[in-house]
């Protein structure tokens, strides 16, 4: 089989390196790809938006299977594009994104069938969602509607953080048209995680949970970013507690889109709060979580092909993936001044000792190569992704190939894990 990734970043580098290891695959391009990538695909430059250039290309090399990592061309209907002209496409159609690409649908869609989230409201107009929030008082959740590139949440401490917020969704147009409508909406607590689901649109098969680290700093301090770091699986999602997701989240989420005459294929992202009153949805994405897709795919056991040509086919419910049973770790290590300005083209060394590393792969993230040589391009650069028997051993593993890579200005998480660890030492009593 020939097949086409779209995308560019750690995920796409993830996806590219599981299907290569496919016996059904024979072929993969991957669009636009990084320098890591082109050690396994041909990469090809088109952007992940450019949608008729994406079908243009599959049709003339003969892509039998195209997978999308990001968002944004599944939102604006990548998937409707392909399957108008008969190309098979894994992901969901750009109506069954909107559950990613506008936080107002989902949230109607939660309310209409009773899946556990946080209480809301919808405002267009400045004056009625500042009386609401000043009703509510802080802490307080501002989000923007639209699709904005992870920064249309805001948690606000205070009423004047929200407030400020409000407006500059709602009238100074900070994120345009996306931030249109916000949703307000009550502080949860608790502890978050991550659980990644495929779906042919009836059937739904969890993945392994996993937890990101958004915020840039240790102890979860500083500006979120699109994620330093991940581990899987978390303990905080109890076999206990993932049943009741699949019963109370996943489930009603796919069956309720399907009700609305949506059907969903793909991966289904569900960002949990793992709140004193059980699990809530914090958010949906419709595609494989950055970092998440770089801890949960080198546990897959199954053949990744396989499985999304099922999705694809609509016959899911014939599979049954294996998941290994050990413990992955991803460490991001980004530029400088990531997630705010940075600047590109800083040489990368050390890559080749690592290769010597067992239980190690560097996933790229923003990698590019000019002669020889790679160099940063973009804000996260690698993906340093480790497996072992226990967490501690796979981060061990990764850090340890962390500190034998360098480039200028590089910055990372010291503390990828540290909640599983708390787990584990309150296990031990
Ligand atoms: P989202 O993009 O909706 O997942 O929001 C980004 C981050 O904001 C989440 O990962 C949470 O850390 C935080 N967040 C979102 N909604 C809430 C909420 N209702 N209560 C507390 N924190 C939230
Ligand atoms: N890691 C969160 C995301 O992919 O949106």
């Amino acid at each position: 089989m020939r097949v086409l990734v779209v995308g560019g970043g750690g995920r796409e580098h993830a996806l590219v390196w599981k299907l290569r290891q496919s016996p059904l695959v024979q072929k993969i391009y991957c669009a636009p790809g990084n320098a890591g990538i082109a050690e396994l695909a041909v990469c090809v430059p088109i952007a992940v938006d450019d949608i008729q250039g994406l079908v243009d290309f599959a049709r003339k090399e003969n892509i039998e299977l195209t997978v999308v990592g990001p968002e944004l061309p599944l939102t604006a209907g990548i998937v409707d594009a392909f399957t108008a002209v008969g190309l098979k496409i894994f992901g969901p159609s750009r109506a069954a994104a909107q559950l990613e690409g506008s936080k107002v649908f989902a949230k109607r869609l939660m309310q209409k069938y009773g899946i556990p989230t946080a209480e809301s409201r919808t405002f267009t107009d400045v004056e009625p969602a500042l009386a609401y929030v000043r009703e509510k008082g802080a802490p307080i959740v501002v989000k923007a509607d639209g699709l904005a590139a992870g920064k249309g949440v805001v948690v606000a401490a205070t009423l004047e953080e929200a407030e400020t917020a409000v407006k500059k969704m709602l009238v100074e147009e900070e994120f345009g048209a996306a931030g249109k409508r916000v949703l307000i909406e009550e502080y949860l607590t608790g502890e978050e995680v991550t659980v990644l689901a495929f779906t042919d649109g009836d059937t739904v098969i969890p993945m392994v949970s996993s937890q990101d680290h958004k915020a840039a700093y240790d102890q979860d301090r500083g500006p979120n970013t699109g994620g330093m770091g991940a581990y899987s699986p978390a303990p905080v999602l109890t076999a206990e507690l993932l049943a009741q997701v699949e019963e109370t989240i996943l489930r009603p989420t796919i069956a309720g889109l399907k009700q609305e005459g949506i059907v969903f294929k793909g991966v289904l992202y569900a960002g949990l709060m793992i709140t004193a009153a059980g699990p809530k949805v914090l958010e949906y994405n419709v595609r494989f979580g950055d970092p998440e897709c770089q801890v949960v795919l080198p546990r897959l056991q199954s053949d990744l092909a396989s499985v999304m040509l099922a999705v694809v086919n609509g016959n899911l419910a014939a599979q049954q993936p294996v998941w290994r049973q050990n413990h992955t770790a991803c460490v991001v290590m980004a530029s400088g001044g990531y997630p705010g300005p940075y600047e590109k083209g800083q040489v990368i060394t050390g890559l080749s000792a690592v290769r010597q590393h067992t239980d190690v792969y560097v996933f790229h993230a923003g990698t590019t190569k000019q002669g020889q040589q790679l160099l940063t391009n973009g804000g996260r650069v690698l993906a340093v992704t480790a497996w072992g028997d226990t967490l501690q051993e796979a981060l061990d593993k990764a850090y340890r190939a962390v500190k034998a890579i360098h480039f200028a200005g590089a910055h990372y998480r010291r503390d990828i894990g540290h909640k599983a660890t708390a787990h584990t030492e309150k296990a031990k009593g």
